[in-house]
């Protein structure tokens, strides 16, 4: 904008120069009179022609002005994008430069690497404290000028698993010009890659046992204990508890893969808590009958939640059921639900459901990891109670799929509280 009415004032300013000399010369030709021009006339057409060749040069000083001052903005402006970009990549950048200096550590390379830019920039990369491996590979990286890219594990400024990747810039084999260095961290994929093969390891153990039951049971049935009647219905009835244990535990497997892989979204509809507590304990009452145990409610009526209604009850059939396991003859378990209103702690309202049970309680260490899949305190109280061990990890899957949050406080010998905190509305 500013360049053009700086162009317009110079055409303008020029024309006017131009038309006063012409208007000046063609005045006193017409006129013949030339040579008799009265002073007045000669100093008015001179002061017109100076006057307009000020006016030109002034315009044009001052565009020149606005062009010098528009061309650093223009530099400024660049590098500073180049910065916003290299300091908001989740990546890290390291450049070195061609006397293997370091000319550049973006935001997430000091954060990754746990070192300050103003303390190492123009620095040698051999100056950088801690990361041997790093240094090693960007020696060799130099040394051969070929693109580099391996995994590397490193310990501070705490352990990550790093991709790194080192490209060379070279514009020819004989000339180095300096290094461009990018480090992805991938230690939550590698966690994720671990989980996973140690879940198939678990697997497979917990299918093996009572696999080898029911081949073991058989086998000796087959080999003539099948001649003595109450051998043989006391081996088959083993058979078949063992086989009703691999069905539930593979119904299990598939269950908890299948909310992981989020492959069945949730089913939400409005729930009404006190018909739906009153439907579930009453598919559990023959279970606690068995063990004389007291299975009790406390709801108001009428308060809803927005969930889905099979997982929902997937989760407190689960926590009554471990409620029952894990707790002695003529004990109780209790289930109560409350509405939480929204107040400056909680943004929005939230229905809370405790099952809590007086049974033989959590020890203190095993809390923070009954969660987990497949992890027991008691493996053989939960084998002979039916448990599979991913009870609880399917039921926190289940309430972080509906953003609310599960915890336990537990006494050993006193019994167990499980606390769940679901919000009434799930915005999507
Ligand atoms: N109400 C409870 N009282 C005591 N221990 C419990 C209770 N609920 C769960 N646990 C402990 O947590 C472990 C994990 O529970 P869960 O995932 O349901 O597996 P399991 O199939 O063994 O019941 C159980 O093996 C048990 O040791
Ligand atoms: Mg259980």
């Amino acid at each position: 904008m500013q360049k053009k009415l700086a162009r317009y004032a110079l055409m303008a300013s020029s024309l006017l120069s131009l038309s006063a000399a012409i208007a000046g010369v063609l005045t006193f030709y017409l006129l013949d009179r030339f040579d008799e021009a009265p002073l007045l006339l000669w100093t008015m057409m001179l002061l017109v022609i100076a006057a307009a060749t000020f006016a030109s040069l002034h315009f044009s000083y001052q565009a020149y002005r606005r062009r010098q001052k528009l061309l650093p903005n223009r530099i400024t402006e660049n590098e500073n994008r180049l910065t916003t970009v290299l300091d908001n990549l989740i990546s890290a950048v390291v450049m070195i430069g061609d006397r293997e200096q370091i000319v550049l550590l973006n935001k997430t390379a000091e954060e990754m690497l746990g070192i300050q830019a103003k303390y190492y920039l123009d620095k040698h990369y051999s100056d950088i404290h801690y990361h041997e491996e790093l240094k090693r590979l960007m020696q060799k990286c130099i040394g051969s000028k070929e693109i580099i890219r391996e995994e590397l594990v490193i310990q501070f400024p705490e352990k990550r698993v790093l991709d790194v990747n080192m490209v060379p810039i070279s514009p020819d084999r004989d000339h180095w010009s300096g290094m461009i260095i990018v480090l992805h961290d991938i230690s939550e994929i590698r966690r994720l890659e671990r989980i996973r093969s140690e879940f198939v390891a678990n697997v497979s153990h917990e299918l093996k046992t009572p696999i080898a039951a029911v081949k073991g049971f058989a086998e000796t049935l087959l080999s003539g204990a099948v001649n003595d009647p109450d051998t043989a219905k006391s081996f088959l009835q083993i058979i078949h508890d063992e086989s009703e244990r691999l069905n539930r535990l593979i119904l299990n497997i598939l269950d908890l893969s299948k909310i992981e892989s989020k492959q069945a979204p949730l089913q939400l509809s409005p729930i009404e808590l006190h018909q739906f507590l009153d439907k579930t304990i009453s598919m559990m009452e023959p279970e606690a009958e068995k063990k004389n145990i007291r299975l009790t409610m406390q709801a108001d009526k009428e308060i809803y939640i927005e969930a889905d209604e099979d997982r929902l009850q997937q989760v407190v059939l689960n926590l009554i059921s471990n409620g029952i396991s894990y707790t002695g003859e003529g004990g109780s378990v209790h289930v109560s639900v409350r509405l939480l209103e929204a107040d400056e702690d909680r943004v929005q309202e939230e229905v809370e459901i405790v099952v809590e049970d007086n049974g033989i309680g959590i020890p203190e260490r095993d809390l923070p990891r009954i969660f987990e899949r497949f992890y027991r305190v008691d493996k053989a109280r939960s084998r002979s109670s039916g448990g599979t061990g991913l009870g609880l990890s399917i039921v926190k899957h289940i309430i972080d799929l509906h953003r609310g949050t599960i915890h336990v406080e537990s006494k050993v010998g006193e019994g167990s509280r499980f606390i769940i905190k679901l919000p009434v509305i799930q915005y999507s």
